[in-house]
């Protein structure tokens, strides 16, 4: 797998310094980004960072997809099958995963928080001239094409979060500007997802020449939110060990 270069960090959602912070009560996600020239694939990138974030051999991992709307495991959200001996590391509870691709990067999330969604795009994806009157909520402001991008990212992290994706109108979906914290201020029509926290993602080995991205992220705590803040760790595929 192509190197990205060394940046394990690990973060806060909150101010994204970097820190040492890590409490075990703290919800933690792995976020880990690979080359879309990487041999293997997506679900190769997901096992592995499913393995990485539990400690086991990617060979234990087995991920698939199953489509919330209509039941398919031919498409979908990318969901973990079986985790081998995850249990025995007291992770009883469900390993949920998400992906994204753009200009030749992949991002996968890991995390038994909660169901997880993440969003990558070229930073002027949004820039279309419709972009406001099948995007933007009635309150949001409109800006350049970065701006829209940023509010496009952490809606469709939030509808991926769901499960919904795309199939729901994300005009109904208000997040904050995009120069505020990143945080959903109020989805119309549609049951409160409980606990929600939306992250804006670093997104590292950005060259000058290559296409500029940007990335967000959103957990959700479906018995509300957590007492403490999220830890973000960021890996590149080419960290993860035996790659
Ligand atoms: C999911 C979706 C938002 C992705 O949009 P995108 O920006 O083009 O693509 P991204 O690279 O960011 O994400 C693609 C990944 O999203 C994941 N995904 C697909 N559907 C998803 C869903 N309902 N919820 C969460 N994640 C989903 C998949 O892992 C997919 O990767 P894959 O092609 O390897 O399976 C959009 O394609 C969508 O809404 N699809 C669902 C449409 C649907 O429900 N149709 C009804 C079928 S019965």
């Amino acid at each position: 797998m192509e190197s990205v270069g060394a940046f394990v960090t690990r973060t806060t959602w909150h101010d994204a310094r970097v820190t040492s912070v890590t409490s075990s009560s703290a919800p933690e996600v792995l976020v880990v980004w690979g080359r879309g020239s990487s041999s293997g694939g997506p679900d190769d990138l997901l096992r592995h960072a499913v393995a990485a974030h539990l400690e086991m051999d990617p060979g234990e991992v087995q991920t698939g997809r199953l489509c919330p709307r209509c039941a398919s495991s031919d498409h979908g959200r990318p969901v973990v099958l079986s985790a081998g001996r995850a249990a025995g590391r007291g992770e009883q509870r469900p390993v949920h995963v998400s992906l994204s691709r753009a200009a030749g990067r992949t991002v996968v999330a890991v995390t038994t928080a909660g169901p997880v969604g993440v969003d990558v795009e070229h930073v002027d994806a949004a820039g279309f001239d419709t972009f406001a009157r099948v995007g933007l909520h009635r309150d949001e402001t409109d800006g350049d094409a970065s701006w829209r991008t940023r509010t496009w990212v952490r809606k469709e992290s939030l509808v991926k979060a769901t499960g919904d994706g795309l199939m729901v109108d994300l005009r109904d979906v208000q997040v904050t500007a995009p120069d505020d914290a990143p945080e959903l201020v109020r989805w119309e029509g549609h049951d409160a997802p409980g606990g929600v926290e939306m992250v804006d993602l670093d997104v590292p080995g950005q060259e000058p020449g290559q296409p500029a991205l940007l990335a967000s992220l959103t957990l959700l705590f479906p018995d509300g939110a957590s007492r403490a803040p999220t830890v973000i760790t960021t890996r590149s595929a080419a960290d993860l060990s035996d790659r």
